[in-house]
């Protein structure tokens, strides 16, 4: 991620996403699978207030099938509609186009009561950095689309992808910032890589995702690493030191090395479909 968020920035994202708003009819937010809400931005509820709303929990090929379902009902549960998907290969994008439409029926329907008749339906991708916007445009849009160009009463500049005779899509996508006040949110992110690691303490992340790895999925370590279980994080990323012979001159074990091996495993998957967060029981947790 190359956005340094900073409140002048923030500042210019939220008008301008509070300008390309008014000029669509869906908001269709993309979210980490493997971190929704974390991955959510804290003011979109506020910034899409009255717009239909479909959340895409993308990225579920790297997430927990059995966490992403719950996500998914979870969402549904709030009246968003929500869709699992991968924008990277495509799969489950089949149905974006068809939820879109239903999302919107109200809006056709009441333009059909008026006399409006073939209105496209407008829809905009938002989400925070790196959690497949471009990719899932790319992917949704395909080559065979055709840009639509300027448009009367349309600001200046703004590029409609026409998708199919319903539904335009505006080609850049609204950048939003994550809740990063939130420490427990910026560690999540940056265990899934979606924020440079390198202005946060890796071990410390390490010592995060060994700890969530021993209560969540237990026997993961193990069967990764040929490691004993353990609660106490320090003793897993010295364990796993050994393990790999991550030693240093004087045969102690390299924890840091180690920690950056645990992360790297998390992201590439070979921790296995690992989600990072659930979706709360009841409302005041
Ligand atoms: P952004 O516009 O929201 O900032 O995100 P972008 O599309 O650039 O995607 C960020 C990274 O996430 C890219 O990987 C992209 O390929 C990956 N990605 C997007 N959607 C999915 C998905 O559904 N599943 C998986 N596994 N990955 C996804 P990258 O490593 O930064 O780039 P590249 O290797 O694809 O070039």
């Amino acid at each position: 991620m190359n956005i340094q968020w900073y409140p002048g920035h923030m500042t210019k994202a939220r008008r301008m996403m509070q300008e390309d708003i008014k000029l669509i009819d869906i908001v269709i937010e993309l979210v980490d699978a493997r971190l929704p809400l974390a991955s959510k931005n804290p003011d979109i509820d506020d910034l899409a207030k009255g717009k239909a709303r479909l959340i895409l929990l993308n990225k579920s090929d790297m997430a927990d099938p059995k966490y992403t379902k719950l996500w998914e009902s979870y969402f549904k549960a709030k009246g968003f509609f929500v869709l699992q998907i991968n924008a990277r290969t495509g799969a489950g994008m089949k149905a974006v186009t068809g939820v879109v439409n239903e999302a919107c029926k109200e809006k056709i329907e009441r333009d059909r009561r008026r006399g409006i008749k073939n209105r496209p339906i407008r829809a905009m991708i938002v989400g925070i950095p790196n959690v497949g916007k471009s990719t899932f445009i790319n992917s949704y849009a395909g080559k065979a689309c055709t840009k639509t160009g300027n448009k009367p009463g349309v600001t200046k500049g703004k590029q409609w992808i026409k998708l199919n005779k319903n539904v335009e899509l505006l080609d850049t996508p609204g950048i939003l910032w994550p809740k990063f006040e939130d420490q427990a949110v910026g560690q999540k992110l940056a265990i899934s890589g979606s924020i440079k690691d390198d202005i946060l303490n890796i071990t410390e992340l390490a010592m995060k995702l060994a700890d969530y790895m021993s209560k969540n999925y237990p026997g993961t370590m193990a069967s990764r690493y040929g490691i004993e279980e353990s609660d106490d994080s320090v003793k897993v990323l010295a364990d796993i030191a050994i393990a790999k012979c991550c030693l240093m001159k004087g045969g102690e074990p390299n924890i840091d090395k180690a920690a950056s091996m645990l992360i790297d495993d998390f992201r590439s998957l070979r921790l296995g479909k690992v989600t990072l967060e659930q979706p709360p029981q009841s409302e005041e947790e």
